[in-house]
Formats: C-alpha cells, structure tokens, sequence
C-alpha cells in the first residue's frame, strides 16, 4: 500500500481523521500537512501550501503517496471575511489536487463538500440528493463547484474521487474555526467552563449535524466501499441528527440543570437559515450502506463525558 496524505490536517477533522487513519493503516502511512505547523504533532507532519502544487507534487514522489485526503478550506464565517481568498484556496486547491490526481495516478481522493451548497431555493427539510443548490456564501459556491469539478475528473480522467456533504461536525477533540455550525461545539465547553452560553444563532434555527464518531466512521467506509457501487462522484448527502440551539439547551439541562443559554445572533444567523433543516441521506445508505449511530441524546452525553477531563 502507498502513503496517505492528508492536506489540512490541522481542522476540525483532520485532527481526528488523521488519528484514525494512523490507527488503522499504521503510524508511518499518513503523511499530515497544513500550512501551519500544529502545536502537538503526532506522527509525520509536513509544512505544505494547497497553492504550491510544485511542493504537493514532490512530497507524492518523495513519500510514494497514493491516496489524497483533501480537507484544506476555509469554511462559511471566515470565507465571507475574504471572499476572494477563500475562492482562491477552496477552489484552486481542489484544482491542484485534482490535477496531480490524474499526473501522478493517485489511486483514490477525498473531497470534503458540506451542507453550505444549499440555499434558499432548496428545500429545507429532507432535502434531496439533487435539487437547486444556488449558496449564498463563497464557501458554499466553492464547494458546490468543487463537487461539479470532482464529478468531471472522474468522467473525464477515470479519477477515483470520492465526497460527503457533511453537516455541522461536533466533537470534543478538536474545535472548529471560522463555521456557522461551530456553537453546536462552543456550547459544550460553555457548559462545562461557567454553565453558560452565548449563542450567536436563534433559538429555533434548526440545522443538520453529526457526531465526530460517526463522521470518522462514515468517511473511512466511503473511502473503503467498492468503487463500483458508488453512483455519485459529487458529494453524498449525510445527516446524524438535527436539532435547534433551544433542543441543544435543553438536552445538556438534562445533566447540567442549572446551564443558562442566551441569544444573540450574528451575520451567521443569514448564513444559517440559507442552509436546510434535515437531510435524506437515502443514496449514502443504498450505495455504502451509511448508518449513523449518535442522535442528539447519545452525542450529548458522550461529549459531556469526555470533555469533561479535557476543561
Ligand atoms: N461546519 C461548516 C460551517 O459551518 C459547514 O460545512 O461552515
């Protein structure tokens, strides 16, 4: 088997995935990069631009790397700050990545795409595999062309991509920066730090989420199914759960009763509500056999658990 690399593996996700990886195909098979170094870096770790695809390309010789996780972006709050840098990164990074696919006969890539390709002409609960997806944040057009572009490259060349949409991430090993969906995150360390949360979103936007658990395990068996039974090269849909801050509230009351939680909602409430409520993930469970194992009551307490050490 060749190497593994991992582009942007300081997130959210990366940390994790990348953890998950080296556990499962061995410490010295993931290659991790970012553009900055991280504070704690397990294993090989490796300064790399998604601009500088002369660096990219040398590390895959260098290292006999023959599978890309592409998770470098900058996501839906921090993108509207610098809209033309994030078209930049988000966009010409895939590119990058996609073009050295096909040059350097990468076996498989991972294209994270999200729930930011909906807008308001989607419909909001449910929502389909297809539909009208017309984002309203640079994150999401990046991300809606970049599944166009993923879809492309495997008609085109062959190129064996693979993407999820994924929903808002929540997990205690990693924070999330520069998301709307991040106060799913925020609010579990508000808890346990001063029993209080300042929301940046109404108490009733509702919006589709997923346990890191189950993200790390929905990717590898993605990344791992067989090529053949995959219909879609753009990104599947995918859904754990979904719920309103209100809900979020009063589930962690059942084991902190005394949390306060307050509404102040920011630029990212218009973010928010230009995405949908749920999700029908019927094509991730037909071609992959996708089932996800956490509702809300099942996250919250395990994210209660073992946060708790950690703050
Ligand atoms: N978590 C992301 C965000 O909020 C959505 O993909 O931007």
């Amino acid at each position: 088997m060749g190497k593994i690399l991992m582009l942007g593996s300081n997130g959210q996700i990366g940390t994790v995935l990348a953890g998950a990886l080296r556990m499962k195909y061995g410490r010295d098979q993931i290659i991790c990069s970012d553009i900055r170094q991280p504070i704690s870096p397990e294993g090989i770790f490796l300064k790399l631009d998604v601009l500088d695809k002369d660096s990219i390309a040398k590390v895959i010789d260098d290292h006999g790397v023959d599978q890309i996780y592409h998770l470098a972006a900058i996501l839906s709050a921090s993108g509207e700050k610098n809209p033309l840098l994030t078209w930049q990164i988000n966009m010409q990074g895939l590119l990058n990545v996609l073009e050295l696919g096909v040059e350097k006969k990468i076996k498989k890539i991972f294209f994270p795409s999200s729930i930011a390709i909906y807008g308001p002409s989607t419909p909001k609960v449910r929502t389909p595999q297809f539909g009208s997806f017309m984002p309203t944040t640079v994150y999401g057009i990046s991300k809606i062309t970049g599944e166009m572009w993923c879809e492309y490259y495997h008609k085109r060349f062959g190129l064996d991509v693979r993407s999820i949409r994924y929903p808002g991430v929540i997990g205690w090993q990693s924070l999330p920066e520069g998301g709307t969906t991040d106060y799913a995150v925020e609010i579990f360390h508000g808890a346990l730090k001063s029993k209080s949360y300042n929301c940046f979103l109404k108490e009733n936007t509702r919006l589709p989420m997923i346990y890191m658990d189950d993200v790390i395990r929905a990717t590898i068996e993605l990344m791992e199914a067989d090529g053949k039974r995959l219909r879609l090269r753009s990104g599947y849909n995918l859904v754990g759960m979904s719920f309103t801050p209100k809900e979020i509230a009063e589930e962690i009351k059942k084991h902190i009763p005394d949390f306060k939680i307050e509404y102040n909602p920011d630029f990212r409430q218009n973010i928010a509500e230009s995405w949908t409520e749920s999700i029908n993930d019927q094509e991730a469970k037909d071609d992959w056999d996708w089932k996800p194992q956490y509702d809300l009551a099942a996250m919250t307490s395990d994210m209660l658990k073992m946060l708790k050490d950690k703050v």
